[in-house]
């Protein structure tokens, strides 16, 4: 990470490496978020306890929890979206939340780096997988750079809630 205070310039080319791969994956979303959030408990078994509604409902499989697909999808779609706003205006925004929010929200569920890293790694496999086509290290770092500065500005807002 950069630490978000420097963001690098995003060019045209990466935007549309990104758009292009998400607009190819869509039509497939919901089997992509199935595949990308059970790649990420392979990795780090842990992480499911961060999440509430998996301590809730017990009798639900994993794969048929429909929370979290939507948490897979909701990550590969602002990740997209970052990738247009960094091309746009040289930095991250997001739509239907605040970065205030989303800081304090995954600080609350006790989010920490290492998940963030897994879910990258997690993220540009399933990516890699559902667009061989298309996958390119040029695409993976437009991805990677997406992520990474969605990510730098969740991070600096995490804390307690005041
Ligand atoms: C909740 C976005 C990364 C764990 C949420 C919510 C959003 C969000 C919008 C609230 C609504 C929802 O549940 O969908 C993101 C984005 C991420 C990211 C954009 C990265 C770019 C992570 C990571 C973890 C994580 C790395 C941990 C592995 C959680 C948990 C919740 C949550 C535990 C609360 C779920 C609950 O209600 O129990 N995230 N997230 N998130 N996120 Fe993330």
């Amino acid at each position: 990470f950069n630490g978000g205070l420097t963001v690098k310039a995003f060019s045209e080319e990466q935007e549309a490496l990104v758009v292009k791969s998400w607009n190819a994956m869509k039509k497939n979303a919901s089997e992509l978020g199935l595949k990308f959030f059970l790649r990420v408990f392979e990795i780090a078994p842990t992480a499911k306890k961060l999440f509430s509604f998996l301590k809730d409902d017990d009798g639900v499989p994993l794969e048929k929890n429909p929370k979290l697909k939507a948490h897979a999808l909701t990550v590969f779609a602002m990740t997209c979206e970052s990738a247009v706003n960094l091309r746009k205006a040289g930095k991250v925004t997001v739509k239907d939340s605040n970065f205030k929010d989303l800081g304090e929200l995954h600080f609350k569920y006790g989010v920490v780096d290492e998940h963030f890293e897994v879910v990258r790694f997690a993220l540009l496999e399933t990516i890699k997988e559902a667009v061989p086509e298309m996958w390119s290290s040029e695409m993976k770092e437009a991805w990677k750079e997406a992520y990474d500065q969605l990510v730098a500005a969740i991070k600096q807002q995490m804390k307690p809630s005041q």
